[in-house]
């Protein structure tokens, strides 16, 4: 029987590629480019699934093409606002995702932004590295305590927890948070934070903001002008959920008048694009959408993506079905 012919939009762990190509016939992307929408639609034509990630844009447009050969959208990464999942499902196409496997990481790397921009890290970083530091001295770069403060969640899923959990057992923070939906009591074991009732009672009392909310049409520009200014002027917002919760022309106009103190930021609206009143600002950090980057995320990742691809190849659901 002919295996199952995969297309990887990007470049996996080495490890991982290597399972891959003791069941399938695997289609690598050699050069790790991001697809085009044209080279997107090839691939949903000659391929049984195609395994994308966050830098594939699988709109509606893609999803028309003609005769998808493909039946499986096997994403690999968490977030899955880049496929239209509606669309996706009118075609028969089942979409998958990889929850559980990157939490720790992404709650660590909100935690490290929450650091470095409150510490001023990354403008300490710049000064050394450009030579220009002259010595210690009393006033030199003097940042924000994190120890002791309030965190604001917005979004108390997975990620909202365990950054929770690390801001209040390690630091001491007192955690507030806003959620959709009733968080159940048994996810809330061992934390002490308290539900707000709405996104402008966590920025009002917040003095960082984390988002981990998902993105899309829902929570499009969520923090907007208007919320940006419910926040407190010594506040910090962080974000490594997605781009588009943020309006990043309303973050620049903020940090730039002194709506709000600062901002750390792992995710764009047009990513790999930034917007440009942000790159002179200091008082942003700005990583590069690394909230899961470490080797035992991007390879856990991997193998939990197998995990759906197997499952659907083998005829049953796949444990990750989004829809
Ligand atoms: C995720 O899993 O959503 C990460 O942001 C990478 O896409």
């Amino acid at each position: 029987m002919s295996r199952p012919r995969i297309v990887l939009t990007r470049r996996w762990p080495a490890a991982v590629e290597q399972r891959l190509a003791e069941r399938y016939e695997v289609v690598l992307n050699e050069d790790d480019h991001p697809l085009s929408p044209d080279e997107l639609r090839d691939a949903l034509m000659s391929a049984d699934a195609l395994l994308t990630t966050v830098s594939d844009r699988v709109d509606a447009g893609v999803l028309a093409v003609d005769a998808p050969r493909a039946k499986v959208l096997v994403n690999y990464g968490v977030g899955f606002n880049h496929i239209d999942v509606a669309a996706a499902t009118a075609r028969g196409i089942v979409v998958t995702n990889t929850p559980d496997v990157l939490t720790d990481c992404t709650a660590d790397l909100a935690l490290t932004l929450m650091l470095m921009i409150a510490r001023r890290a990354g403008e300490g970083e710049r000064e050394v590295r450009a030579g220009a530091w002259s010595g210690w001295r009393p006033t030199h770069l003097v940042g924000s305590r994190v120890s002791g403060k309030v965190l604001g969640l917005i979004g108390m899923g997975r990620i909202g927890r365990a950054v929770a959990r690390r801001a209040q057992l390690g630091f001491g923070m007192q955690v507030l948070y806003y959620n959709r939906s009733p968080v159940p009591a048994n996810e809330l074991e061992g934390l002490d934070a308290r539900a707000c009732h709405s996104v402008e009672e966590v920025l009002a009392a917040a003095d960082f903001v984390s988002l981990h909310c998902p993105g899309g049409v829902t929570n499009r520009h969520l923090m907007n002008r208007e919320r940006l200014a419910h926040m407190q002027r010594h506040a910090f917002l962080i974000n490594t959920a997605r781009g588009d919760v943020v309006d990043e022309a309303a973050l620049a106009w903020a940090l730039a008048n002194g709506i709000i103190a600062g901002a750390g930021l792992d995710v764009y609206e047009a990513e790999p694009r930034i917007h440009e009143g942000l790159l002179t600002l200091p008082n942003v950090v700005l990583l590069p959408h690394l909230g899961s980057a470490t080797e035992e995320t991007r390879v856990g990742m991997g193998l939990r993506a197998m995990q759906n691809l197997d499952a659907f190849f083998d005829g049953r659901v796949p444990p990750d079905r989004v829809a």
